[in-house]
């Protein structure tokens, strides 16, 4: 079984996945959208000024006399510099950073500031070549923004500058060739776009708090939820393994996980009672068996005496010693029925320890004592180790019964060469004995079914034996533990608190 604790986490996960994530995606989502809407919006509205105030500057530009200039006569050419004069004022009058004026061959044939040599390949044009295309089919064309060196975002707008009909300096002016045909590039700052971009960032900002926060409230939300569920997963395993002394802590309230509470909490009670009807029918069970018993065996032993007394000249050769031996047989299972019964009263007696019976007890004393009773030369050895524990506080005489069981158990499994260990040590406070022997050991289903009542591998065992044990220990607020391996042995160990 996995750990409890680890099954409220797997709710936090999935109530995390179920809520906090579709969560935060929307929260995204929305803010993405939000984002190319706004964007967009105000990148058209900035490509319609600009494309506006290009062609309208376009239209002030005589372009016979921007084409009019050699690339040799830019320095002294006077018209050169009226049309640099020209460019610059509407640079200033429209706010742009440059603007110039570019042939169909993507040349520059004058700019704003009079830097650029004529003739020259226009700077930037190459990544508007679709956009210049446009502008000199007749179509006002905005590029897509750019980050400018300062890192601020630029559009570049280009119109045809329009060909006027008429004369310059006295002289008619022939059809303009298309491939003569020049272009306005206006390049203006979109400080529009810098600013949504800047408010774009305080929202980015926001969007990502917005997300740690919904993320942050499902696991909060998630964790109210599976705490009280913890802890009434925790009460339920103790009371899966037994353990029903204690009563449930029930979360508060009237939800859901507070009336599962209840209930477990009316279902430990309803056991609790169960147990202790079951209890009292089996101990009077066994009580009304256990007093007829003993006059049977009292009978039996009057009997066996009345036999031995008989003649046998009367009874016939051989009678009387067949008779001995019957009731012999009729006492050795009357004892062994009356060990039987003795068990099962001391198991379905439900009484912890009594504060009465607890002295502090001489350990090393109490595992002679065991080891006297049982050992015989017939059997395996018994070794009594006591590692620095002089005295502890027990109920001596249950903890003695549970030591006798074990031994018992330990001897009938080892082979006469082999060893039982009775040992007492220290562990943490606890009180740790351990009974150890070199025997058999247990196969898996044995080792999983030892502690239930009744259960047992022997033809004349009632199964109870470390039933009795584990509640001696339950009783006296420890426990017991079997370690054992098929072929090489077995070790029950009883963890016993201090009293
Ligand atoms: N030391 C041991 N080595 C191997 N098997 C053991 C040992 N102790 C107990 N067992 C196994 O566990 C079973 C249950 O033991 P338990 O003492 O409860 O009953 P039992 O010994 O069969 O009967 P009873 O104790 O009434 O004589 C045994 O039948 C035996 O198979
Ligand atoms: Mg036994």
């Amino acid at each position: 079984m996995r750990p409890a604790s680890s099954q409220p986490s797997r709710i936090v996960a999935r109530l995390f996945l179920a809520v906090g994530l579709p969560a935060a995606v929307v929260v995204v989502v929305l803010g993405a959208l939000s984002w190319r809407t706004t964007r967009g919006a105000v990148e058209a509205s900035l490509q319609r000024e600009l494309a506006a105030a290009t062609a309208v500057a376009a239209a002030t530009i005589n372009a016979a006399n921007a084409r009019q200039v050699l690339p040799e006569e830019q320095e002294e050419s006077r018209t050169y510099k009226r049309v640099v004069a020209r460019l610059k004022a509407l640079a200033s009058s429209t706010g742009s950073v440059r603007i110039m004026l570019v042939d169909a061959a993507e040349r520059v044939r004058a700019d704003s500031d009079g830097v650029l040599r004529i003739g020259d390949p226009a700077p930037r044009v190459a990544l508007d070549r679709l956009e210049i295309r446009r502008a000199l089919a007749g179509k006002a064309a905005v590029s897509v923004p750019f980050t400018g060196p300062d890192g601020h975002r630029y559009m570049a707008a280009y119109a045809l500058v329009p060909e006027q009909s008429g004369s310059i300096d006295g002289e008619a002016v022939a059809a303009v060739r298309d491939d003569q045909r020049l272009v306005l590039a206006m390049e203006a700052p979109a400080a529009a776009l810098d600013a949504t971009f800047a408010v774009a960032r305080t929202i980015t900002i926001l969007v990502v708090a917005a997300v740690l926060l919904v993320l942050l409230l499902a696991v909060v939300v998630a964790r109210t939820i599976t705490r009280p569920l913890l802890s009434l997963s925790n009460s339920a395993e103790r009371l899966a393994a037994g353990d029903l002394r204690e009563p449930l802590r029930v979360p508060n309230g009237d939800d859901e996980v507070s009336r599962l509470g209840t209930t477990l909490e009316a279902m430990r009670k309803a056991l609790v009672d169960r147990d202790a009807d079951r209890q009292m029918m089996l101990a009077g069970i066994a009580h009304e068996i256990r007093n007829p018993l003993g006059g049977m065996e009292l009978f039996s032993g009057l009997l066996e005496e009345g036999v031995a007394e008989l003649d046998d000249d009367n009874v016939g050769p051989g009678v009387k010693q067949e008779l001995l031996e019957q009731t012999r047989r009729v006492k050795k299972e009357l004892r062994y029925l009356t060990g039987v019964v003795n068990d099962f009263l001391a198991f379905a007696k439900d009484a912890p320890a009594d504060r009465a019976d607890v002295g502090e007890v001489d350990l090393r004393a109490l595992l002679e004592d065991v080891r006297s009773l049982t050992a015989r030369p017939d059997r395996a050895a018994i070794v009594v180790v006591v590692e620095d524990v002089v005295a502890f506080a027990l109920d001596r005489n249950r903890i003695k019964q549970a030591l006798l069981n074990l031994v018992e158990n330990a001897l009938q499994a080892t082979p006469t060469e082999g060893s039982v260990t009775l040992r007492a040590s220290v562990d943490d406070g606890a009180l740790l004995l351990v009974v150890e022997d070199t025997g058999k050991g247990m196969d898996e289903t044995t080792a999983k079914h030892a502690f239930t009542p009744f259960f047992t591998t022997k033809e004349k065992g009632s199964g109870l034996g470390l039933a009795l044990v584990r509640k001696l220990a339950r009783d006296q607020g420890g426990d017991a533990r079997i370690e054992s391996t098929p072929g090489r042995g077995t070790r029950v160990l009883l963890r016993l608190a201090r009293l």
